[in-house]
């Protein structure tokens, strides 16, 4: 099976920077290039083998640099262009792998290709961007941004508007200008020619529009919805990746992930099949939405394990012949994993723990987002102006506009709201958690003193060392990386377990969701190759509360 072919992007662990929370060097409050090479150690400690970087590009920041300005130029908060270069060699000399961020489904409006293109219909630049006339006095289409609002925006210099899938300094880039794509891969072989080892690709499947962009059919009159289904996975969209292949990635051994909202498994197998070309990976969204109601992502409903065990399942026998998964459970967009999937506070340590387990036993390329490796937590910042991020901003205003309650907001904010994630880095005890000497640009979650990364050092038993461990079994046991998949149990309400299999090995993984002591499962007999309550024997055993063990044997 072609998915069993050998790549070092499969035996990878990646671990993902946000780097305006990562550590500040400046003590201006925002983290920085250099901070980063101050703690490359710390990630060699932790044992990862790729890093992918936010957004470090220029930026007048409306959505933390996924609004570029200059692709070609380091943001000014974050350092210069030597610093990122000094990055790299120091990555490098270590033995880590750098993965850019590219977005290239938009720009900011303060691009230099959108300000020609606004200046004048018949700019040679017009076209590199999305513009309509609008009808009857209103906007061209009935699509809503995802920030909010129309995904149009009105520019009296030439009477048109210009589309923007996110927000409206984010206009969308139009793929079918074929001079716009040469100049995109142009800048993607430049990065690569600078040693940069891949490309994390934002909202990559955005961006081939039905032609003509058909209002949403299902709206009612007058009221904005999503276009998803005239954006996302559109006609063009294999032929632009297999272009971008043959331009950029083609005789070059560099990893690819694409961010895809809204992909299903079965397309994903296309994206990702190595003969196809395109791909190596996506970030699949499904199992990150199944807390959000008809009503979409702010519409939040409660955890369901069950449901989460079925989605992460269907997709590991989907891509277990061609194909390959991305694994993971947050990200600078998503709440933190043992906020939303564990128990952040009884249970901390255990469902961290068990979270990790769980995850990086599966068959798939793991990612760790910084701070998951310290259990850092969701943040519940008292007052609407302590929140930065534009989406929660912006869905804030427009709902208190429409009468919804400022406490009924905060709770929406506390589980879903994208400064979870983006609160910056505990270092240590000391004020503002060693991220800043200055004012963090994001205030600190204030269990720093209690989660932090100098205190998981210390402790040989800390979920840090849970996680170097993992990284470690996934190097040691090829079963980890390329055996096949099973789910164990599957109408438990509590235990998500599976079974990997690969020659005469087996590999059996059992983890509770509860915090109650559970029914024995049975492990079969073997080494236990991880457990999250120092088990040292296999067999049948009751769980404890979120458990998670994992034991090797051989196959009978
Ligand atoms: C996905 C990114 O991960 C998110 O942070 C960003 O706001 C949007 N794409 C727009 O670039």
């Amino acid at each position: 099976m072609s998915g069993n072919t050998r790549r070092w992007w499969k035996e990878s662990v990646v671990y993902q920077i946000y780097p305006r929370s990562f550590n500040d060097s400046n003590q201006d409050g925002i983290g920085d290039i250099p901070g980063i090479t101050e703690k490359l150690d710390y990630l060699k400690e932790l044992g990862v083998d790729v890093v992918w970087l936010s957004p470090v590009y220029d930026s007048p920041n409306d959505d933390n640099g996924y609004d570029i300005r200059s692709y070609t130029t380091i943001m000014d908060e974050f350092g210069t262009m030597e610093d990122w270069e000094m990055l790299l060699a120091e990555m490098h000399k270590r033995g880590l792998k750098l993965v850019m961020d590219l977005v290239v489904n938009h720009t900011s409006d303060e691009h230099a290709w959108f300000a020609e293109s606004r200046s004048s219909k018949d700019n040679p630049y017009r076209d590199y961007y999305i513009w309509r006339e609008g009808k009857q006095d209103g906007p061209p289409n009935n699509w809503e941004s995802n920030f909010s609002g129309s995904a149009w925006e009105y520019d009296q210099q030439t009477g048109e508007y210009y589309l923007h899938l996110f927000s409206k300094k984010q206009p969308d880039l139009n793929w079918e200008n074929d001079a716009l794509r040469k100049d995109v891969y142009s800048m993607m072989n430049m990065w690569l020619d600078k040693g940069v080892d891949g490309f994390r690709m934002d909202v990559i499947n955005f961006l081939s529009k039905e032609p003509g962009l058909p209002d949403n059919p299902h709206a009612a009159p007058g009221e904005l919805a999503s276009g998803a289904d005239f954006f996302m996975n559109g006609p063009r969209m294999h032929e632009f990746l297999q272009e971008m292949h043959a331009e950029v990635m083609a005789g070059r051994d560099v990893m690819t992930v694409g961010e895809m909202p809204g992909v299903n498994e079965l397309q994903a197998i296309d994206y990702t099949e190595e003969e196809r070309k395109e791909l190596n990976m996506v970030f699949q969204f499904e199992h990150v939405d199944l807390d959000s109601g008809p009503g979409g992502k702010w519409d939040v409903l409660p955890f369901n394990m069950p449901k989460l065990r079925e989605n992460l399942s269907k997709w590991q026998y989907a891509l277990m012949e061609k194909g390959w998964n991305s694994l993971y459970l947050n990200n600078h967009d998503q709440p933190r994993l043992v906020s939303r999937f564990g128990d952040d506070q009884t249970y901390w340590y255990q469902s961290a723990s068990m979270l990790a387990i769980m995850l990086h036993m599966m068959r798939g390329t793991p990612y760790v987002y910084q701070g998951e490796e310290l259990g850092m937590t969701n943040v519940r910042f008292k007052s609407i102006d302590d929140y930065e991020d534009i989406e929660t901003l912006n869905m804030y205003k427009e709902k208190r506009a429409a009468g919804v309650s400022h406490d009924a907001l905060m709770e929406k904010i506390y589980s879903k709201g994208r400064d979870n994630a983006r609160t910056p880095m505990q270092w240590d005890d000391t004020e503002h958690a060693g991220f800043t000497a200055g004012i963090p640009w994001l205030a600190v979650n204030p269990n720093y003193p209690r989660i932090n990364a100098a205190q998981a050092l210390k402790d040989p038993d800390s979920l840090f060392y849970v996680y170097q461990k993992l990284i470690r079994l996934r190097k040691e046991h090829d079963i980890i990386v390329y055996g096949d998949y099973e789910l164990l149990y599957p109408d438990s309400e509590t235990i998500f377990a599976y079974k990997r299999r690969l020659g005469n090995k087996q590999l059996t993984v059992c983890c509770s969701f509860s915090d109650q002591v559970l029914e024995p499962v049975d492990t079969g007999e073997g080494t236990v190759l991880i457990s999250n309550y120092q088990r040292k024997t296999s067999g049948r055993m009751s769980l404890q509360p979120y458990e998670a063990v994992a034991v090797l044997s051989e196959r009978s």
